[in-house]
């Protein structure tokens, strides 16, 4: 029997700006995915925690990933997966990515397949697509890539790794769940020519910030003005959050991927910590159950244990 273990990290998606092209691994939370390969054939999945996800693997993500590998690439033998999930499902957080990458990543090392970064991207996406019912990669390529990614092109897996200045991250969990594909179709179909500019100024500008550790661009450039005023609405006290966090100097920051987690950068973990308190005393009003994480990037994306 050949087993390995591995840590499917957490991500941000959209990083404000970029709706469906930026996304960025981060150090916390994640899950942890076991993969056993045995004589037999077919797959078997076990979930260890409590959020009732199908264990059949034609509608489990890490499944339908693993399956669609094991179909193209003529893989042998029985598969077992054992997921130890963390990251709630529904949270904005790339809860789905952590089970889809970290199964591609975990069978290609296991078995030694040598795939590229474009190929294990290409099986996760199938798992991915169960989800949200689209196939979008901005959770998926930086647990693969690691770090910060760029999707220019989904279609023709054009990914862009961007490096990044030392940056903390501060996580608001509010423990209710938005369905992406929900959140995905009350987006408006077109856009105003005028918004559609300062979007793309803004995502050029979000990457040269980047680029050039230069954070007062990086926080300029952090506004929305197409997914934001639409979506915020499903997030309880989005608003206060948001200026509660700047007072205590966010660099910029909101909704995480389709919601309802909400982020904000910052220079200094400091800082990160004093936004979390201030998130936390927001929430403490609402009643609504949350959980915060004061975190970093993760450079490496899906590792082994
Ligand atoms: N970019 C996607 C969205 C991420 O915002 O709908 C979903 O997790």
């Amino acid at each position: 029997m050949k087993s390995i273990k591995v840590k499917c990290p957490a991500s941000l998606s959209n990083l404000v700006c970029g709706y469906d092209i930026f996304g960025m691994a981060v150090e916390a939370p994640y899950d942890i995915l076991e993969l056993k390969n045995t004589d037999g054939e077919g797959i078997s999945i076990q979930h260890t925690d409590d959020y009732g996800l199908s264990t059949d693997p034609s509608k489990n993500i890490a499944g339908v990933a693993l399956q669609s590998m094991v179909s193209e690439l003529k893989l042998k033998g029985h598969f077992e997966i054992i997921i130890h999930k963390n990251i709630k499902p529904g949270s904005g957080i790339g809860s789905s990515a952590a089970s889809a990458a970290g199964i591609v990543v975990a069978a290609n090392l296991l078995l030694g397949l040598e795939l590229t970064h474009q190929q294990l991207l290409t099986f996760a996406m199938d798992g991915e697509m169960i989800a949200s019912g689209s196939r979008h990669a901005d959770n998926l390529a930086p647990l693969i890539y690691g770090g910060m990614t760029l999707i220019r092109d989904t279609d023709n897996f054009d990914i862009i790794s961007i490096p990044s200045p030392p940056l903390f991250i501060t996580i608001l969990h509010p423990q209710i769940e938005i369905k992406t594909s929900y959140a995905r179709e009350i987006l408006p179909k077109e856009v105003p020519l005028k918004d559609a500019v300062k979007q793309w100024a803004n995502t050029a500008g979000l990457v040269a910030g980047f680029l050039q550790n230069d954070y007062a661009l990086m926080s300029r450039s952090m506004q929305d003005f197409i997914i934001e005023p639409v979506r915020s609405k499903l997030i309880p006290a989005y608003d206060a959050v948001k200026k509660e966090s700047m007072h205590c100097g966010a660099l910029g920051g909101g909704i995480s991927g389709s919601g309802p987690s909400m982020f904000m950068f910052s220079k200094d973990e400091q800082k990160a910590r004093a936004i979390s308190d201030a998130m936390c005393k927001v929430y403490n009003s609402t009643g609504i159950a949350y959980k915060t994480y004061v975190t970093s990037i993760n450079q490496k994306g899906v590792t082994v244990v």
